[in-house]
């Protein structure tokens, strides 16, 4: 690991109105790493990945990126980091384009003159050149999820937070995206932190993962999931590391 962290999370506690989802998190996530955040459903994934941003406020600790808290005012200048959230949805009376200029526009990024060509070029970068004018309804849900995807990195984020990405999609796009993830990170250094209840994606894309257990309200493991899988002294961590079947990939069925 590089000697500054792209982000640091320093013993937070994260939650709603005081009351703590998780304690005690902490890790380091290194540029350009793939870093995954795992757990029970319900145990504080999509809380740390809200809170990480600066949309809830932490209630312990602190998170840092690049050695600096977090600047949510226009000051700051545009995020760092481009979001796709749990179930996000493109903007459907948009077409693609626009859904990508958006961000742009809402943050006076680049050029205004520029936008357009810059908003292309992230549509081909996530393979969807020829489809700007299309509307969401239209697009396969792979499809969608680039598109989603072309939008968090509207403003050049250095870091993208992907929250359950390939729910919904069947395995094939869930493994092509799962490239598109990769390509992004090797290509342009981006340092991703990912949401994911699949194991496919897990052993295939992340370097480390932190599990969070909901019934003990903090994360009990933080390592490479192949290292894991064989070293974590915690059953339950080992137990969703090698468990078949349900949320394994929740498209199996899928033709
Ligand atoms: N706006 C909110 N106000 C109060 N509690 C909330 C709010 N949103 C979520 N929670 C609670 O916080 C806990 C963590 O929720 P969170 O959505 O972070 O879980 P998760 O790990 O992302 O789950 P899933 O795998 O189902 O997406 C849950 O108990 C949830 O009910
Ligand atoms: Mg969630």
């Amino acid at each position: 690991m590089t000697s500054q962290p792209r982000i640091r999370i320093d013993q937070a506690s994260i939650g709603y109105g005081g009351r703590a989802v998780q304690t005690g998190i902490a890790a380091d996530i290194a540029p350009g790493e793939i870093f995954a955040i795992v757990g029970d459903s319900g145990s504080g994934k999509s809380t740390l990945l809200k809170t990480m941003v600066g949309l809830l406020p932490i209630l312990k600790g602190n998170i840092q990126f690049d050695g600096q808290p977090l600047d949510m005012s226009d000051a700051g200048g545009p995020p760092p980091f481009g979001i796709l959230f749990q179930g996000g949805a493109l903007w459907s009376s948009m077409t693609l384009l626009e859904n990508v200029m958006m961000p742009m526009e809402m943050h006076d990024h680049a050029n205004p003159a520029a936008r357009e060509a810059l908003a292309r070029f992230k549509l081909a970068l996530v393979g969807l050149p020829g489809h700007e004018e299309r509307y969401p309804a239209d697009l396969s849900g792979g499809m969608r999820k680039r598109a989603a995807l072309a939008r968090a990195l509207a403003l050049d984020p250095s870091v993208l937070f992907l929250d359950e990405p390939s729910a919904g999609l069947d395995p094939l796009s869930s493994r092509r995206l799962d490239q598109l993830i990769l390509s992004l990170r090797d290509g342009l250094g981006i340092t991703v932190v990912i949401v994911t209840h699949e194991l496919e994606s897990l052993y295939s894309i992340a370097d480390r993962m932190l599990f969070l257990d909901g019934e003990l309200h903090h994360p009990t493991a933080l390592g490479a999931p192949s290292d894991l899988v064989h070293s974590s002294d915690n059953a339950k961590v080992r137990e969703f590391l090698t468990r078949k079947g349900m949320n394994c990939s929740i498209s199996e069925a899928t033709p």
